[in-house]
């Protein structure tokens, strides 16, 4: 099928690839002129497992790029648009990216098309592409405007495209929707599955055909929003969870897995960190938060969700305080700056938040991550911040290590490496990645989320943590003076998208 998408970012070149692979010919528009230079010149602009290469194997050939959106509509049986949707001051989502798109689409109609949103968008917005559409002159019977929202993950973005949960296609016609059905055939018939060249995520492993949704387009608008509050309502509930730990004296590694066993909830999502950030989770529930006290119903469930979620940097720099007294004129090792691990988006990251409060306190800083740090450099600058070139560089000499990004690569570190370059032997980690055991036999100071306290001088757990353990009650956190430091109320925070 012919396919043009509108808008090259994380969602329209992952989705315009994977079309590609799936046998369609793509037509990918961007409006940025230097995005659209790179992908011409044959760049993959953004850090994502797969795409490089999906991008050598089809570009020039079934998916090409254009600036030219009237000739690429025109030659198309669907167009998908891909452009941002960020949020409007007052909390809502700013649409008028799909506005535009809509009204330039509307000149270039020609033949039977299928408008497709693929934008994250509030219930309404395909009824308002359509008027849009309309009002700029195209006749109803030459399109339908249909909803099929994007479920990609930043970082498995090209699997989650190929291997989805479920493919949601709202459309309010049979003929929108037979589109839709046909451009997904290869993932819902799994002949892409049976291909020898598919991209694989469990090689031996026959996997079972995408699941396909079919549903109004309200309600495929709905259910992205709903989908996102619901994923991060499960992230900040576990880090009020761990909060409640950290009071305690539990680990919430043990409560989480007591918790997640249980199938009707799931284990996944359930993971104390920092706090939820990117590009899509904050915009998109205060978006909904708005859409649905605009529909007459104020949504608090969503208000405390967010609340807790940005209560969480601020937690973990009190925990920070709490081992190392004063802030000004430390020197901080940083890793991570992305907001979560697989990914350069540094959009709304958590990270970013925390290293910029720290270099307002008077912090020296010296950061690593592995792919978001020309991003990252572009908020940050080069004020009392030098990036450097691994993990340890970024402990080297320094008064305390911070871990502020969930990366694979750092909880492969080595701990008494660690220990080793740095100037105090101080770790602490917004995202849990290493053991707590081990960073006691390895001799730091190590804080986390929901988790006890290590202190590098303690060889044993504390007295307080074994009598609990054999009474059976809440321990008292600390008897020790030097301890007093850290009853203020632990970080908890975090999550993964
Ligand atoms: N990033 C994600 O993980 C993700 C996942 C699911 C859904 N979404 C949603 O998908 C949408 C796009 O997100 P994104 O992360 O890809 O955004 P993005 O900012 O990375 O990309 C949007 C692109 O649209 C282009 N654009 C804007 N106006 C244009 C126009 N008039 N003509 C041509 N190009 C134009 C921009 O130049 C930009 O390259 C958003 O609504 C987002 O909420 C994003």
């Amino acid at each position: 099928m012919k396919i043009s998408i509108i808008g090259s970012g994380y969602v329209g070149l992952v989705a315009g690839a994977c079309l590609a692979e799936l046998g369609h010919a793509v037509v990918l528009i961007d409006n940025d002129p230097v995005k659209f230079a790179a992908l011409s010149g044959g760049e993959c602009p953004i850090h994502e497992e797969h795409l490089p290469a999906l991008l050598a194997k089809h570009r020039g050939k079934s998916l090409t790029f254009s600036r030219d959106l009237r000739v690429a509509v025109r030659g198309s049986q669907a167009v998908f648009i891909a452009v941002g949707t960020p949020p409007a001051v007052n909390g809502e989502a700013d649409l008028s990216y799909v506005e535009t798109v809509a009204r330039e689409i509307a000149g270039a109609l020609r033949n039977y098309t299928v408008v497709v949103d693929k934008s994250t968008v509030p219930v309404y917005t395909s009824e308002w592409v359509r008027k849009i559409i309309l009002l700029d002159g195209a006749p109803a019977e030459m399109f339908d405007v249909a909803s099929n929202p994007e479920f990609l993950r930043e970082g498995t973005a090209v699997t989650d495209f190929l291997y989805p949960d479920r493919i949601v296609i709202g459309a309010d016609t049979m003929r929108a929707a037979d589109t839709l059905r046909e451009i997904y055939r290869p993932l819902t018939d799994g002949s892409y599955y049976r291909r020898s060249d598919a991209i694989r995520i469990n090689p031996g492993a026959q996997p079972r055909p995408a699941r396909l949704i079919a549903t109004s387009t309200k309600a495929a608008e709905l259910i992205k929003y709903a989908s996102n509050a619901f994923l991060a309502m499960k992230i900040s509930f576990i880090n009020a969870v761990a909060t409640v730990c950290d009071s305690v004296g539990a680990d919430v590694d043990e409560v989480r897995e007591g918790i997640g066993s249980d199938s009707r909830i799931g284990s996944r999502f359930l993971v104390p960190g920092l706090g939820y950030g990117g590009s899509c989770f904050p915009k998109d529930l205060s978006a909904y938060h708005a859409v649905a006290r605009e529909c007459g119903y104020e949504f608090r469930l969503l208000e405390e969700v967010m609340r807790i979620n940005n209560d969480q940097p601020q937690r973990f720099l009190r925990k920070i305080r709490s081992v190392l007294w004063t802030l000004k004129g430390k020197r901080l090792g940083v890793l991570g700056l992305a907001f979560k691990g697989g990914t350069d988006d540094v959009r709304e990251s958590p990270a970013i938040s925390i290293v910029e409060s720290l270099l307002k306190e008077g912090c020296t800083i010296q950061a690593y991550d592995p792919a978001a740090m020309v991003r990252a450099r572009e908020l940050l600058g080069d004020r009392n911040i030098t990036y450097v070139s691994s993990g340890y560089e970024a402990a080297r000499d320094a008064d305390a290590l911070l871990i502020l990004t969930e990366w694979q690569e750092f909880a492969e570190l080595d701990p008494a490496q660690i220990r080793k370059l740095l100037r105090y032997p101080i770790v602490a980690d917004g995202r849990n990645l290493f053991d707590c055991d081990v960073m006691r036999d390895n001799g730091l100071t190590y804080i986390s989320v929901g988790r006890p306290d290590v202190n590098h001088w303690q060889k044993e757990p504390e007295y307080s943590r074994i009598s609990a353990a054999e009474t059976n009650k809440p321990r008292a956190r600390s008897t020790f003076a030097e301890s007093e430091m850290h009853e203020q109320p632990a970080v908890g925070a975090a999550g993964l998208d």
